[in-house]
């Protein structure tokens, strides 16, 4: 059932072109024997795991909300290449690669890489199965996702026109004005189904990157008058230039979308604290979560982004800086491909260890 609220924001987004890709909505399922693991109803908040994990588009993720309006936004301007940028086990380049398969377009993603020749596992061997064109470019910056892609982004787009195809550049993560667009319908469905189940959380914990789903969820929680403040866990560095993005991205959607509304840069708080060495490597508080939560209900986060999102909040239970009488959702955001990659089996293992 909608609100006024949500009806606005559906409507809104109904006048924007968007290419079925995932079927919607995802569950919103909760974790009693995980809360129970973390110390039940008398230390631990009610949990509530949105399964954005399980978008069916090409073994899931977040990225498929985003998907849906970037694919639109290319095919309407007639594209015939989606290009894209990540690190090598990008969830983002594969799902874009898959994205492209299901909308009949060709795909190329410039990955980086710390290694010349990387393990064709995870995403990477997705992104080949989905049949994207690869090129890859040496990392820069552990702490960072992403290395000096530009050159060879301008190189592909200046390819492909060359070759009579029409590329559609989509940056890194989907994270632009059109892309945000996914997460205020996921905004929008989410508050409807807490509606729907009567419950009114206090926080919504994400794993936050480059961050498109930040600023969809602050500026969908806002239209969509949800009850939860959103509590984004970075798993990358690169403040202050990334609130700036989120605020410039959140508010150019506003603008697609005709909505008075802007973002405030106290609306996009994100914890910092649970990076460890940086992009991609698994923190033990990361490697814990993995192994609770997939023991408790069989959900599997992924070592990159969920992990050290789920890391934040069993730290904050056990704190106490959320409490036993509140309601917690958590939003999964996908990347269980990476969890089958050789750099995590060899860190997760612990015989290995
Ligand atoms: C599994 C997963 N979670 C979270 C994120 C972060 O999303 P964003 O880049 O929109 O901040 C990503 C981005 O790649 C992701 O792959």
């Amino acid at each position: 059932m909608s609100t006024a609220a949500t009806a606005r924001v559906r409507a809104a987004l109904a006048r924007q072109p968007r290419t079925t890709l995932t079927i919607l909505p995802t569950p919103l399922q909760e974790a009693s024997r995980f809360r129970d693991a973390l110390g039940g109803p008398g230390r631990c908040p009610r949990i509530l795991i949105k399964r954005d994990d399980l978008t069916s588009l090409g073994l899931g993720g977040n990225k498929a909300r985003k998907l849906e309006y970037l694919v639109a936004d290319a095919l309407s301007l007639g594209a015939t290449t989606l290009i894209t940028t990540g690190a090598v086990q990008s969830n983002h380049a594969r799902m874009t690669a898959a994205a492209a398969c299901v909308a009949g377009l060709r795909c190329v993603l410039v990955l980086t890489s710390t290694t010349e020749r990387p393990a064709v596992a995870g995403n990477l061997l997705l992104d080949k199965l989905y049949g994207a064109d690869i090129r890859l470019v040496p990392s820069i910056d552990p702490m960072l996702a992403v290395g000096k892609d530009e050159a060879v982004v301008a190189r592909v787009v200046e390819e492909e026109r060359a070759a009579g195809w029409t590329p559609y550049v989509i940056p890194v993560g989907g994270s632009s004005g059109v892309g945000v667009c996914g997460y205020l319908g996921g905004s929008a469905e989410l508050v409807d189904q807490l509606a729907d189940a009567g419950l009114a959380p206090s926080r919504l914990y994400y794993a936050s990157g480059s961050r498109g789903t930040q600023a969809g969820l602050a500026l969908g929680a806002r239209l969509a008058e949800a009850t939860y403040r959103v509590y984004g866990v970075a798993v990358s560095a690169g403040e202050p230039e990334k609130i700036e993005r989120a605020r410039r991205i959140g508010n150019e959607a506003a603008a697609r979308l005709g909505l008075p509304e802007r973002l405030d840069l106290s609306e996009l708080f994100t914890d910092q604290g649970f990076i460890g060495e940086g992009y991609g490597i698994p923190t033990t508080a990361a490697l814990e979560a993995i192994a609770l939560l997939a023991k408790t209900e069989a959900i599997l986060l992924d070592p990159c982004y969920t992990s050290k999102a789920m890391g934040a909040l069993m730290a904050h239970v056990r704190s106490g800086e959320v409490e036993a009488c509140e309601t917690i959702v958590f939003l999964h955001t996908g990347g269980m491909p990476a969890l089958f990659t050789e750099s995590f089996v060899a860190g997760a293992d612990p015989a290995t260890r």
